[in-house]
């Protein structure tokens, strides 16, 4: 895919992730960049980086509304990137289990969801569009001590595999992303090598233009699904295995 000129929507454009993703987009020659933000604040001085190329949206991809409105005000886009998501750092068994699992679930799988099918009509409109779902490495292993998260992230897994039948016969193409640890709110406060997000966001458009249908953005991630590949059990009890005392 030939980034330049390309018209982009960014959910969660003022986390770590997104806010990369847009300097990135410019720099590659996207002709418009939809900052969508759950406040018009949190994306100003992003905004100000190319006041002509980004534009500011208020988005909260759980409500209904919000993003019914954002598509009638968006239908010039032709790339679509899901990068909203919440990490509670919760375990599946911790005292606050359930909360955390239904706040992912709705933020991680449901207003994805909801980004999907708003979109899919635009993106089918405005000729062979394409979908990036942020998901995790921890998609697709389960990683106890966050282990509501990587419940969700799983269902996000399932979610982009099936959008992506759905979708193909509609010429629209669906991008899983898959990345390890990355520097950011989500992972503040917690000692780890992490990735930097402008490594992320790289990689993550540089495997658009190579037409990746999967990106493993960061060695981390690389690593795991390498392993995954051979031998999934052992990667499923190593990460067990990572139950803090
Ligand atoms: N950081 C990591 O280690 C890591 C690893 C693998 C995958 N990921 C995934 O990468 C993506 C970006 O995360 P990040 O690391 O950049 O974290 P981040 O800095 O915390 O950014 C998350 C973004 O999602 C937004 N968001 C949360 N709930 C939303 C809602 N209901 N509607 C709209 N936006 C919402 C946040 O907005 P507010 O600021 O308003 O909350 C924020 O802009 C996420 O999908 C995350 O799961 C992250």
């Amino acid at each position: 895919m030939n980034l330049e000129g390309k018209i982009v929507l960014v959910t969660g454009a003022n986390g770590g992730v997104g806010s990369a993703l847009i300097k990135a987009l410019l720099d590659k020659g996207a002709a418009k960049v939809y900052a969508a933000a759950r406040t018009i604040a949190a994306v100003k001085e992003l905004v100000q980086f190319n006041a002509e190329r980004i534009k500011a949206l208020r988005l909260d991809i759980t409500s209904a509304a919000s993003v019914a409105t954002v598509a009638e005000q968006c239908a010039d886009v032709n790339l679509l990137i899901n990068n909203a998501g919440i990490n509670r750092c919760e375990s599946l068994l911790g005292l606050a289990g359930m909360e955390a699992a239904r706040e992912e679930m709705e933020v991680n799988f449901f207003g994805t969801l909801a980004m999907c099918r708003a979109f899919a009509p635009i993106l089918e409109a405005n000729g062979s569009g394409t979908i990036v779902n942020v998901c995790s490495i921890i998609g697709l292993v389960n990683l106890p001590v966050n282990g509501t998260y990587c419940a969700s992230k799983a269902a996000g897994h399932s979610l982009l595999q099936g959008m992506r039948a759905e979708l193909a016969p509609r010429g629209i193409r669906v991008v899983g992303v898959y990345p390890g640890p990355v520097d950011t709110k989500m992972t503040a406060g917690q000692e780890m090598p992490k990735a930097t997000p402008d490594q992320i966001a790289s990689a993550i458009l540089e495997g658009l233009e190579l037409d990746a249908e999967d990106i493993f953005p960061d060695p981390m991630s690389q690593g795991v699904q390498e392993q995954l590949e051979k031998n999934a059990k052992q990667v499923e009890k190593q990460f067990a295995a990572m139950i803090p005392a």
